[in-house]
C-alpha cells in the first residue's frame, strides 16, 4: 500500500515534531489530538520551527507555505480513517495509549500499520489491544524530533517482517536513521539514557555536586550536548519517571529504583521546561 497520508495521534512536543518531519517529506499529514487548543499549539510551534529556518535562509517561503498546507488539524479520531499509516504519540500512560490503538484498530482500513511513538511501553501489549498485532510497531522519535537523526524501531513479538520494512523506509524518507531494537523494557535508547539520568539525580540527592557541577561534568567530560539535568528538564521529569517505573517493574531489579528526589519534583508539578520549572527555572 503506497503511503500519501500520515497520521499523528497526538500534537503534543513529540507529535508536532513527527508531524512536522512527515510533512517535510512530501506526505500529507493528520495531526490529531482531544482539544482544539492542543492542535493549534502543536501548528503554532512547527510554524515558529519553520520560520526560524526561514530567516537562516535555510528554507524559502514557499516550501514553508506549502510544507504548512501539507497539515491538516483534526480533534476527531475518525479522521484517522483517512491515513495509510498512523503513528501515536500521545501522553506515555498505559491505559490512554491502549483505548487509542482499540479505536485506531475499529477506525483505520485493514493492513493500516499502528505504530506508537512509546518510550518504553511494550509493543506487545499494545498490539495486544487490537486485531492487527502483524501490523502494530513501536516507533520512537527522540526530542527535539526535526533535529535529532535517530528513529528506534521496535519489533513486537508479533509484528510481520512487511510492517517492518515499511516502517524502515519511512524512517528513511524521513530523513532519519533507524536502529532496530526488540521488545524489551525501555528497549535501547532509554535502558540506557535513564538510568544515566536518574544516576544524576541521585548525585544531587546524595550532595555530591550542585546541579550545575553534575551538568558540567557530564557536557565537558563526556562531551555530551546538554547535561543530564538539563535533559531530564527537556524530555519531562514525569516523563523521566514514568520510564524508570517500567524499567523497575518490568525487571524487578532495585538498579532501576527512581530516585526519591525524582518523584517528589513530579509530585511538585516541577515537570521540567514545560511547567517552568524542574532541576532549573524557565
Ligand atoms: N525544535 C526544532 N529545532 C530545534 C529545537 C526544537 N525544539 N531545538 C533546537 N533546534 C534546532 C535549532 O534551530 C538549530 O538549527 P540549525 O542548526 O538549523 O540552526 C539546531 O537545532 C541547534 O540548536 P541550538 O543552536 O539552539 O542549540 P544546540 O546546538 O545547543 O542544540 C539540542 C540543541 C539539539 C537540543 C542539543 O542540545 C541536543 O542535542 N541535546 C540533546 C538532546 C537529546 O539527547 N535528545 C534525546 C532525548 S531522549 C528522547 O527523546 C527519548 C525518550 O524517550 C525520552
Amino acid at each position: 500500500m503506497e503511503i500519501k497520508t500520515f497520521g499523528v495521534v497526538g500534537a503534543g512536543q513529540m507529535g508536532n515534531g513527527i508531524a512536522q518531519v512527515a510533512a517535510a517529506s512530501g506526505l500529507n499529514v493528520i495531526m490529531n489530538d482531544i482539544k482544539t487548543e492542543f492542535v493549534e499549539k502543536g501548528l503554532a510551534n512547527i510554524t515558529r520551527n519553520l520560520q526560524r529556518a526561514v530567516d537562516k535562509g535555510k528554507l524559502s517561503a514557499g516550501d514553508q507555505a506549502a510544507l504548512l498546507g501539507r497539515i491538516k488539524t483534526s480533534v476527531n479520531l475518525k479522521d484517522m480513517a483517512a491515513a495509510d499509516f498512523v503513528v501515536e504519540a500521545a501522553t506515555e500512560n498505559e491505559p490512554l495509549k491502549f483505548q487509542i490503538f482499540k479505536d485506531l484498530d475499529t477506525i483505520c482500513r485493514p493492513g493500516v500499520i499502528l505504530a506508537s511513538n512509546t518510550s518504553s511501553i511494550p509493543i506487545g501489549r499494545i498490539a495486544s489491544q487490537t486485531g492487527r498485532p502483524a501490523n502494530v510497531i513501536g516507533m520512537h522519535f527522540m526530542n527535539p524530533v526535526p533535529v535529532m537523526k535517530l528513529v528506534e524501531v521496535i519489533r513486537g513479538l508479533a509484528t510481520s517482517d512487511d510492517t517492518f520494512t515499511t516502517t524502515w523506509a519511512l524512517c528513511e524518507k524521513f530523513g532519519k536513521t533507524p536502529a532496530e531494537a526488540n521488545d524489551y523494557p525501555g528497549f535501547i535508547a532509554n535502558r540506557i539514557l535513564l538510568p544515566m539520568i536518574n544516576e544524576a539525580v541521585y548525585c544531587l540527592y546524595h550532595g555530591v555536586g550542585s546541579r550545575e557541577a553534575i551538568d558540567t561534568v557530564m557536557k565537558l567530560g563526556m562531551n555530551h550536548p546538554m547535561g543530564p539535568l538539563a535533559l531530564a528538564d527537556l524530555i519531562g521529569l514525569d516523563t523521566c519517571l514514568a520510564i524508570m517505573e517500567t524499567l523497575y517493574s518490568g525487571f524487578k531489579d532495585s538498579k532501576y529504583r527512581p530516585c526519591p528526589l525524582l518523584r517528589k519534583y513530579v509530585e511538585a508539578g516541577w515537570l521540567g521546561r514545560k511547567t517552568g520549572r524542574g532541576f532549573y527555572e524557565y
